[in-house]
């Protein structure tokens, strides 16, 4: 079977992280997001991706053909000289789609969730009709697309953000990866002193003495938390360096450190901060929300929310 991925978007909302590498490769949980589901559908015996590339096209092939290798999989690099949305590429990627009779699947490259693909493909051929899309629950739906279907779940129309309630199912979905980690492989989650709730920590980064950790915590590969650290909400990406004492909190949402980036001694840093790749802030700055743009250095506190260029 095949697939097909939407991966061309500029990710303008992931920025400063999408400004260094584009949005399907930024690490979720540790792992890009594009793994993850390249891995679940190989899971479903999809033999053939093809990724809809526009946007740093290069960056995304020559990273995932090693990881394309190990899982088994072929990768087809479908180009658009320029981006066409997300429609275009499907007609762009028809000889491939069209090579066979059988169904295939289509995904935008940003969706983490449980990755029904076995019960949706056995819906999708009991019903015999042409598509079949999976949608989820959300809170506010006046923020998205929303489906609109009859009572067996035939589609009726799609309303773009509805000013009055319509309906709350919307054609993306996210589950929370760590609740449902916590429940499937909690074997893959941190345990120990000092670490509080649903923690993942990758096994070559360097945590120091009496640091607390979590609760929605992921640290990745070769990152560094110096001794006496406090981390709470907050994603560590690769290679990233958390300097003696300093204390992070995303709060409601949470705090992004980017690759390679240092945090500070004594630094707190709160709200919905997100430091772009190699970001300095020295020590003992106040950083309260807003993002930063890659490979700069801060060195007074930041009270209030802000883009820094
Ligand atoms: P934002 O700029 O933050 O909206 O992100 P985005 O660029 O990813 O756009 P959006 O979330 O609307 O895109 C949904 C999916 O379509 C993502 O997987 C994108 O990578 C993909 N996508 C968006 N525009 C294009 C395009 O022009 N070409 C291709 N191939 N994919 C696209």
């Amino acid at each position: 079977m095949r697939a097909l991925i939407l991966v061309g978007g500029y990710g303008t909302r992931l920025r400063p992280l999408t400004l260094s590498r584009p949005k399907p490769l930024v690490e979720f949980a540790n792992k890009p997001i594009l793994l993850h589901q390249i891995e679940a559908l190989v899971q479903t015996n999809v033999t053939e991706v093809i990724l809809a590339v526009s946007y740093r096209a290069q960056q995304m092939e020559e990273e995932l053909v090693h990881e394309a290798k190990k899982l088994g999989v072929r990768l087809i690099f479908s180009h658009e000289p320029e981006p066409l949305g997300t429609a275009g590429p499907l007609a762009l990627a028809r000889e491939y789609l069209c090579a066979s009779d059988d169904p295939f699947f289509v995904l935008n490259s940003d969706i983490i969730c449980e990755f029904p693909f076995k019960q949706l493909l056995e819906f999708h051929e009991n019903h015999g009709k042409e598509g079949t899309i999976v949608v989820t629950k959300v809170e506010e739906p006046s923020k998205y697309g929303v489906v609109v279907y009859e009572e067996d779940g035939k589609i009726q129309s799609f309303v773009e953000k509805p000013q009055e309630f319509i309906s709350n199912k919307i054609n993306a979905g996210m589950s929370m990866y760590l609740t449902s980690l916590r429940q499937k492989h909690p074997e893959q989650l941190h345990s120990g002193p000092g670490i509080v709730g649903n923690v993942l920590i990758d096994p070559t980064a360097t945590i120091g003495k009496d640091c607390r950790i979590g609760p929605n915590v992921t640290i990745g590969p070769g990152a560094t938390l110096a001794d006496g650290c406090c981390i709470k909400r907050s994603t560590i990406l690769k290679a990233a360096i958390i300097k003696e004492h300093a204390w992070l909190d995303g709060q409601v949402l949470i705090c992004i450190v980017g690759w390679r980036s240092v945090v500070g001694r004594w630094v707190r840093m709160e709200g919905t901060t997100v430091l772009g790749e190699d970001v300095i802030v020295k020590d003992e700055l106040y950083i309260n929300g807003g993002q930063v743009l890659p490979h700069k250095s801060i060195s007074t506190s930041v009270p209030e929310p802000q883009i820094i260029m």
